[in-house]
């Protein structure tokens, strides 16, 4: 599948049938996330896969930005490579388990497998549920499932309302 058209046809997918993901699908996922581009190349994510119907359904209820019922939750974590956490480490942070949940939601959707990132959830009670050590972060969380729904896509910004050439309000031209 070609890259631009695997980018701008996936879909953030909120609907799933029942039919379960294989972990050998779960570990293509799994593999294609640990290439991501992160800073310093820390590797500093940890992946926790949730797949069993009853942890899910559980998790739900602490993650109001997941609907209906996904065949796995992904929970996105990030363990720092220091002890002392400053803010600009946790935004670096932040930007490694963004890209990494990019990575993700591609290449499941060229599986055929529908994604949602999602970032409205309790970290407090993901951790205690999940046995999340004080150390490591959760800071995103991936829905996944064969899709129920095919969503419009949304509308976006056009690149001459987003790009400036050269400096800021000097319009790019495409
Ligand atoms: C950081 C981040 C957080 C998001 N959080 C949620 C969420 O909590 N619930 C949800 O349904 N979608 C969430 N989304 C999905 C966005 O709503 C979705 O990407 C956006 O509407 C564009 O739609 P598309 O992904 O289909 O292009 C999130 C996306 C990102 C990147």
């Amino acid at each position: 599948m070609d890259v631009l058209n695997t980018i701008k046809e996936r879909r953030s997918i909120r609907k799933f049938t029942d039919t379960p993901i294989t972990s050998s699908d779960i570990n293509i996922i799994l593999d294609a996330a640990r290439w991501a581009p992160n800073a310093g190349n820390s590797n500093s994510w940890r992946f926790i896969v949730v797949s069993s119907p009853k942890l899910v359904h559980t998790m739900q209820n602490f993650t109001p930005g997941i609907f209906n019922k996904p065949a796995a939750i992904i929970v996105v974590c990030i363990e720092p490579t220091q002890k002392r956490i400053k803010e600009a480490t946790r935004l670096i942070h932040m930007a490694d388990a963004a890209i990494v949940s990019q990575n993700i939601s591609l290449v499941a959707y060229s599986m055929g497998i529908g994604s949602c990132i999602v970032a409205s959830f309790a970290a407090i009670a993901i951790r205690a549920l999940l046995d999340i050590p004080e150390h490591i972060t959760p800071y995103l969380a991936i829905s996944l499932g064969y899709p129920d729904e095919s969503p419009i896509p949304p509308p976006r910004l056009s690149i001459s309302d987003t790009a400036f050439l050269d400096n800021y309000g000097s319009k790019w031209q495409s």
